[in-house]
């Protein structure tokens, strides 16, 4: 059951190039994320030089900030890394799995399942990354990858921190490229995405959001947010344009959404 309050977050990757331009972009995504408060969470996640200051942007609002990856150790000998108890207390979310570590850094399935069980251990919400390549896609191989993937990937994650994960379906040829998935192929895999939590986690599989990221844009995210499965979308390229996420927060915001109980429909 989609979340009554869907997720966009915004992974700005290795950008922007300073200090100064990263607290200008959070501040002018700020008015868009507040005016739709009610209706769709925003989380920021700016590269680890400038969490701090685009942290004193956010202070007191509800758009969550988080970190683009951690570290699965506390503490020690890992020169450049951080951890995830470093980044818990101020931070509220990490991403761990994203393609990009995976294909340019070499992190395979286990260091991923170390990060998730270590960031929901030091009780930051995780986003973990799944996604098939082009040729895996190409090969109709998508569902074996993404449970590979998915089942390794929640080793070490506990049931009842199901609740503080959220899993981002993102097609590895997607990502950067304009070639957005087809809402079709994308809510199909959401699909063996939810059922594999399940099949994994039980119960408290069901609470686990399930996001799509690959080219989302403005006149994209509702073609995702929309489809029954989806709780969100994971966005690069289109969140470093404050105008531009800012209309997507406003699509969002302007989807029908199921009412949770207790809640007034309007
Ligand atoms: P993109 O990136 O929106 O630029 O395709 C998405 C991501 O890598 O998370």
């Amino acid at each position: 059951m989609p979340a009554s309050r869907p997720l966009l977050a915004a992974n700005w990757k290795m950008n922007p190039l300073s200090a100064g331009a990263a607290a200008e972009l959070a501040g002018d995504v700020l008015p868009a994320a507040r005016e739709h408060a009610g209706r769709v969470e925003v989380a920021l996640f700016p590269p680890f030089p400038w969490l701090l200051p685009v942290a004193r942007v956010l202070e007191g609002t509800e758009v969550g900030l988080g970190a683009q990856d951690c570290h699965w150790e506390a503490s020690g000998a890992f020169t450049g890394e951080v951890s995830a108890a470093m980044l818990a207390g101020w931070c509220d979310w990490v991403i761990v799995g994203h393609s990009e570590r995976r294909i340019h850094f070499g992190e395979d399935d286990g260091m991923v399942a170390r990060k998730a069980a270590a960031g929901l251990a030091a009780g930051l919400d995780v986003i973990l990354c799944v996604g098939e390549r082009e040729e895996e896609f190409v090969d109709g191989r998508t569902g074996a990858v993404i449970e590979r993937q998915l089942r390794a990937g929640l080793e070490g994650v506990e049931a009842r921190g199901g609740r503080r994960l959220v899993v981002a379906y993102e097609p590895v040829w997607a990502i950067g490229t304009g070639r957005n998935a087809d809402p079709d192929h994308a809510g199909r895999t959401i699909g063996l995405i939810r059922r594999t939590l399940v099949d994994v986690l039980g119960r408290p599989g069901q609470e686990v959001r399930v996001l799509y990221g690959g080219s989302v844009n403005a006149a994209n995210v509702a073609s995702y947010v929309g489809l029954p499965t989806c709780d969100g979308c994971l966005v690069g390229g289109a969140s470093l344009k404050a105008a531009e996420f800012s209309r997507m927060i406003a699509e969002v915001a302007a989807l029908p959404r199921a009412v949770a109980a207790g809640e007034e429909a309007e």
